[in-house]
């Protein structure tokens, strides 16, 4: 993203030099690998963002970023065990590369390593970080759980969804920004405006990586395209074709998601038909317009000049016209 490629310079160099360490391999080798995998690096790129917008040299915020990037990447691995995905980033998975023992020990791991990070600042604001950093991982676990229990429940509702997802991944969205507020010691109205601003543009983000899950392309993508459907995730848009159907069509997508095909390509294709008749496909990028707005509503009130609020709001725009 054109907007973050400063900070991702600086990222892309010390992210490989994060683990030093070599043995035993079977340990590190899985880190190293997801790692070298890249992704967008989204999450601390905005804590330096932030850090920068708020008037100090980005380079502080630096430990607070890579303990970010390595949470959610140890969150990856572990969430691809979880939701039995086989692709991450375009090449396999960790636990399919090694096998699944690999991928919670490499995992767990990468957790701490994400929390040494921290040690590099004075203690009052390593305390600052540690604690938003240990609420935030809890939220995480919390959305998590929901998300495997609405697999197997048939009465999940839009709500609990949205309150999911918020769990599950805004709250890491909203917390990486709120580091680098923390990092440069914003006030306080600015750091709990910059959050909110996150988790919104999360819940955005989530919406949307659900969209991109049924419509990517899977030359693009980089992840298996339709594997929400394969798990029976209870996403926006499985709740609003529900919602929106005619009876008989509801009643056959109960049916699809309370089974387990072996060659899941038939359920596939009748439920992508399913979310575009039934308006569910257009309603889900009319709510991922909602909640990017209401982030961008968060910022009239945050202390920072006009231009820098554009490029926040740019980067909301950006992120919702991704395409992995
Ligand atoms: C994937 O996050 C997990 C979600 C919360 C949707 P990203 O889409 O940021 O993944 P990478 O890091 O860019 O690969
Ligand atoms: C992931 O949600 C959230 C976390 C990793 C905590 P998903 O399961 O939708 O993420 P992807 O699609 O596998 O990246
Ligand atoms: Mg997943
Ligand atoms: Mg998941
Ligand atoms: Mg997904």
């Amino acid at each position: 993203m054109e907007i973050l490629s400063k900070y991702n310079t600086l990222l892309n160099q010390n992210l490989e030099q994060a683990v030093s360490q070599n043995e035993p391999a079977q340990l590190y080798d899985p880190i190293k690998y997801i790692l070298s995998l890249g992704g967008k690096r989204i999450r601390p790129a905005l804590t330096l963002m932030v850090c920068d917008f708020f008037g100090k040299d980005y380079k502080e915020a630096l430990s607070a970023a890579m303990a970010v990037e390595l949470f959610h990447n140890f969150s990856l691995i572990h969430d691809d065990i979880m939701d039995n995905a086989p692709l991450r980033r375009g090449k396999a998975t960790v636990h399919e590369k090694w096998d699944v023992n690999t991928g919670i020990l490499s995992g767990d791991a990468m957790l701490i390593l994400a929390y040494r990070f921290f040690e590099n600042y004075n203690p009052k604001t390593f305390q600052d970080l540690a604690k938003l950093f240990s609420e935030t991982a809890l939220q995480v676990c919390e959305g998590q759980q929901h998300d495997m229990d609405f697999e197997t429940r048939d009465d999940v509702s839009l709500e609990e969804y949205i309150n999911m997802i918020d769990h599950k991944t805004a709250v890491l969205v909203g917390a990486a920004m709120k580091m680098g507020a923390i990092v440069a010691d914003a006030s306080k109205s600015d750091m709990d405006k910059i959050y909110q601003f996150g988790r919104n543009l999360g819940i955005a983000f989530q919406l949307q990586d659900d969209y991109l899950d049924v419509f990517g392309n899977p030359e693009t993508f980089g992840k298996q395209v339709g594997g929400d459907i394969i798990a029976n995730k209870k996403t926006f848009l499985y709740l609003i074709a529900i919602e929106q159907s005619s009876k008989g069509q509801a009643d056959e997508l109960e049916h699809l998601y309370s089974i387990n095909p072996k060659d899941p390509a038939d359920k596939i294709t009748t439920v992508k038909g399913i979310f575009v008749n039934s308006g569910a496909a257009k309603a889900t990028q009319v709510e991922i317009e909602k909640y990017s707005n209401f982030a961008y509503s968060m910022l009239d009130e945050i202390n920072i000049s006009d231009e820098k609020r554009e490029m926040l709001r740019q980067f909301g725009n950006s992120l919702m016209e991704r395409n992995v």
